[in-house]
């Protein structure tokens, strides 16, 4: 649940990031975050992550108002943020480690997550061993097994060549769809949050507002996540939709 949410940065010149920004997250749904570049979608998700204050406004979670950074929220960025001196295994393990899991637990747990995220074989190799697309899905595991109630992901797969992103796309609704979580998804691409989302929200141009959430179910069939599905004129009708509508922000920055 957001509440109203205001930020300001203060430095040498001040500059508004967000304005009254209010929705809710619904349980278990996927939703995406667009908005032009500089809209505010980062700081946003940072705020949700607890990793920036806001100014004023007011963020919940499960009924509880965000403080800081939590063990409810399990966060995804851009660069894998994995240990590069653990292995795959020991990456995946940290989160229950630290929560003092016993070790045949934990290995189990992480032996689960590794079979689900196509990574067995690989137990026992570092990050830089692994491609982008491997590293990322490691990253998701080390967040899945903490089993937060919200999994916050910033531009996830920005960094993959385009192949290696649409499967991952796929991959990730995979696991969404066995594992289920609320999903709090910030992306510039049009058709990544059109493939992914239950709902987008649109934020305008900065000072972010939300300016539009498009409900992604009742325009495409459920059905849309194999190939037929995104070559559907209901599809490109969508995504026409949504560009229009951030087209028309980027034309006031
Ligand atoms: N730590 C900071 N100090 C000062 N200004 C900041 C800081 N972080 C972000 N901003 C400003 O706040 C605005 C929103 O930035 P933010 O990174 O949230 O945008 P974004 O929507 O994620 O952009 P992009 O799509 O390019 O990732 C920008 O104008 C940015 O310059
Ligand atoms: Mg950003």
């Amino acid at each position: 649940m957001i509440e109203n949410v205001y930020k300001t940065f203060s430095g040498e010149r001040e500059i508004a990031a967000l304005s009254n920004v209010s929705f809710s997250v619904k349980e278990n749904e996927f939703l995406c975050v667009l908005g032009p570049s500089g809209c505010g979608k980062t700081t946003l998700l940072n705020i949700i992550a607890g990793l920036e204050k806001l100014t004023s406004g007011k963020i919940l979670v499960d009924g509880k108002e965000v403080k800081g950074p939590g063990a409810d929220r399990g966060v995804i960025f851009q660069a894998y943020a994995l240990f590069p001196w653990k292995t795959v295994l020991q990456n995946i393990e940290f989160g229950p480690k630290l929560r003092g899991v016993p070790k045949k637990e934990r290995r189990e747990l992480a032996v689960k997550y590794i079979k689900s995220m196509g990574l067995s074989g690989f137990e026992h190799a570092y990050p830089k061993e692994l491609s982008g697309g491997m590293k990322q899905r490691v990253a998701i595991a080390r967040v899945y097994i903490n089993d937060p109630a919200v999994l916050l992901m910033d531009e996830p797969f920005a960094n993959l060549d385009a192949q290696t992103r649409s499967i991952m796309q796929e991959e990730l609704i995979q696991i969404w769809k066995q594992f289920r979580k609320t999903v709090f998804f910030v992306t510039h691409n049009i058709e990544e949050a059109a493939y992914l989302a239950d709902r987008i929200v649109i934020l305008t141009a900065r000072p972010g507002k939300v300016k539009q959430i498009v409900d992604v179910n009742s325009v495409l069939p459920s059905d849309r996540y194999g190939p037929e599905g995104i070559l559907s004129a209901e599809f490109t009708r969508l995504k026409r939709d949504v560009w229009n509508s951030i087209k028309e922000e980027i034309k006031t920055i």
